[in-house]
């Protein structure tokens, strides 16, 4: 084993509170395309047609057949070896706070307890009348869905671009980066606000930076360590059963 990998592993194992932020490199390996990588979702489709309020106002059955599409994929997927090792990070120490940007559901399905989904959950539908967020498992779902309740036209429960946070998401995210002593950040590109600032705010803090990626990016300049290869490799050894 190298030296950076014993040496995240050991800040690891001292630590007091841990934060972790994932972003789609961690789902790779299940299968689900990334946004921005050379297999990129983003290099087939142009986010501004699909991943904002306006598309959806303009063409809703676009989107939604995209998010069909996407729901459909998700379905065929399991978490991963990486997936697996933050549950069990999180279930051994204690303190573990972790915040995803994925949609797709897989770390709580890995078994992690209440993952802060910042970008939303895609088995989630919010009705644009009425605003009730319900679980929606229907795959294909019928085009454009309705609310059960008041009839109005569901969108998904996904935060697109443009538009912001819910403000308990975001507390729960920054305020875990900030008090954290060691931050792991897995497989994120670092170019989605504000998601690439949670790792600034922990080194500012004084944490311990670990980074899991296939490439270098804009955090690996900030990171203590960048452990650079597949998170469904390297998470397991850095978090051994
Ligand atoms: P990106 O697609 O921008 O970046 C994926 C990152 O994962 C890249 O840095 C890859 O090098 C890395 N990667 C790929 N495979 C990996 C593997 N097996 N192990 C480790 N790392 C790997 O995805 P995000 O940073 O998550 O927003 O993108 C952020 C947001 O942009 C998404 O949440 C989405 C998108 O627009 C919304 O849907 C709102």
């Amino acid at each position: 084993m190298n030296g950076p990998l014993i040496q995240a592993r050991e800040r690891l194992s001292a630590s007091r509170r841990v934060a972790v932020l994932t972003g789609a490199g961690i789902s790779a390996e299940s299968g689900m395309p990334t946004f921005r990588g050379a297999d990129g979702l983003w290099r087939d489709f142009r986010p501004e047609q699909l991943a904002t309020p306006e598309a959806f106002s303009r063409d809703p059955k676009l989107v939604w057949e995209w998010y069909d599409w996407r729901r459909e994929r998700v379905a065929r997927c399991v978490p991963n070896a990486g997936h697996l090792a933050l549950a069990r990070l999180e279930h051994r120490h204690g303190a573990v706070t972790l915040v995803t940007q994925n949609v797709d559901g897989l770390h709580a399905l890995a078994g992690s307890l209440q993952p802060v989904e910042m970008h939303g959950n895609i088995w989630k539908a919010r009705c644009t009348a009425c605003h009730r967020v319900a679980e929606d498992r229907r795959v294909p779902i019928p085009i454009p869905p309705a609310c059960g309740i008041c009839g109005g036209m569901l969108r998904p429960h996904i935060v697109w671009f443009g538009e912001s946070l819910e403000g308990e998401v975001l507390e729960r995210a920054f305020g875990a980066f900030e008090y954290c002593d060691v931050a792991l950040i897995v497989g994120t590109s670092g170019q989605v606000q504000p998601a690439a600032s949670l790792a600034g705010v922990a080194r500012q803090n004084g944490a311990f930076v670990i980074e899991v990626n296939r490439e270098p990016t804009p955090h690996s300049a900030l990171a203590d360590v960048s452990l650079m290869g597949a998170a469904g490799d390297i998470l397991p050894r850095l978090i051994p059963e």
